[in-house]
């Protein structure tokens, strides 16, 4: 299905993932008037503490997702780790925003850089391998500095390596046996940054000022906007993120990571087919954030126009720093709910007007 319709207060948004993002877009749609469903396999997935009504079974259970579906008007998902059969068998029943092609596309490294390549919009360069023997070949077409990652289910910094000779390739490669894995060379960038984009049903097109973005283990530290970057990149960042959207015939909001490098170039690092964490700063700096925006596309409501009205500082809190946020009053303060405060979990967020 992918009907266009625009729906009426009251309706149902379904949710497929129960986690922060999750649990920040469930907020947003019920102060448009519509209830969420959310459905993770996680009975404590932190969205579950706002949502009308939960599902909790596992992403591959077609009974269950076969009610859920039926039990909303329109689905979205928060993490691109959801399966696509899963989505498959939603749209049996309902619409699903952003589209399957989006989500096939942004879930595996490989699919994401060959889509980037074929759209000659400039990435760091790769090659895919599969197996130890694949890897070790890998030094003959890119020379190290290289970064190996997993195809699938990295996030923070997860499923990374750095390999900074040809020698430490072997210990590398060892570690990853048996999963797909793109080698990319190392970028000396001079900075990151991303561009948060909305496409809705009908194609029109909203951007959010691109955000500067500092990385600590691969782990989001912090956002701020504007970037420190001439206009004319920013612009060029905009475009990009225009042409991926329409190319993908995208809905709904999308997160692009660039990386600028010393001589100005602009080179995507990933796509993340839903809500970003470097958008967070839009909950203080625009009229309508992110997640309000989101829920607008995927709803057929007018989006807006991404405007900044301040410019905003976003922090994120790892593991039990947590706890300090309880005396906090010069920034506005998200806390995700999750019960466990482990070194480097994403355990809430804050912005500063700066
Ligand atoms: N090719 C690269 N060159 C230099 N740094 C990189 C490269 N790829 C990733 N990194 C660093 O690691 C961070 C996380 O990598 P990324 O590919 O965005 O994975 P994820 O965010 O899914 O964990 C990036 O934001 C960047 O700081
Ligand atoms: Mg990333």
């Amino acid at each position: 299905m992918s009907e266009k319709k625009k729906l009426p207060v009251g309706s149902v948004i379904g949710i497929l993932g129960g986690g922060q993002l999750g649990k920040l877009l469930s907020i947003s749609a019920s102060q448009l008037g519509f209830k969420t469903h959310i459905f993770d396999p996680d009975p404590k997935a932190p969205a579950k503490q706002v949502t009308n009504l939960s599902s909790t079974f596992d992403y591959k259970d077609k009974l269950a997702l076969a009610k859920f579906a039926n039990s909303v008007d329109v689905i979205t998902f928060e993490f691109e780790n959801i399966p696509v059969e899963t989505i498959q068998i939603c749209e049996e029943f309902t619409n699903v925003f952003p589209n399957i092609k989006s989500l096939s596309t942004c879930q595996d490294r490989s699919t994401e850089k060959k889509f980037l390549h074929e759209m000659n919009i400039p990435s760091s360069p790769f090659v895919t391998a599969k197996s130890f023997h694949e890897i070790l070949q890998s030094v003959n077409t890119l020379d190290p500095p290289l970064i190996l990652k997993t195809c699938r289910f990295g996030y923070d910094g997860k499923g990374q390596k750095i390999i900074y000779s040809k020698e430490g390739i072997e210990s590398a490669a060892s570690e990853f046996t048996d999963t797909q894995v793109i080698l990319e060379k190392l970028i000396d960038f001079k900075l990151e940054i991303s561009t948060i984009i909305c496409r809705d049903m009908y194609g029109k097109i909203a951007v959010f000022d691109p955000a500067e973005n500092q990385h600590q283990n691969g782990i989001l530290i912090e956002s701020k906007v504007p970037a420190n970057i001439p206009f004319a990149l920013a612009s060029d960042a905009i475009l990009i993120a225009s042409k991926i959207v329409n190319a993908l015939e995208y809905v709904g909001v999308m997160g692009i990571e660039f990386f600028v490098t010393k001589d100005n170039e602009l080179l995507v690092n990933e796509l993340a087919p839903r809500v970003h964490n470097s958008g967070h700063w839009t909950q203080s700096g625009c009229l309508i954030n992110q997640f309000e925006q989101h829920i607008r596309a995927i709803s057929g409501w007018p989006i807006g126009n991404g405007k900044r009205h301040s410019n905003v500082l976003m922090q994120n809190v790892l593991g039990e720093s947590v706890k300090a946020l309880v005396n906090d009053s010069d920034s506005s303060v998200n806390i995700y709910g999750k019960d466990d405060p482990r070194e480097g979990r994403k355990m809430g967020h804050k912005n500063y007007i700066t």
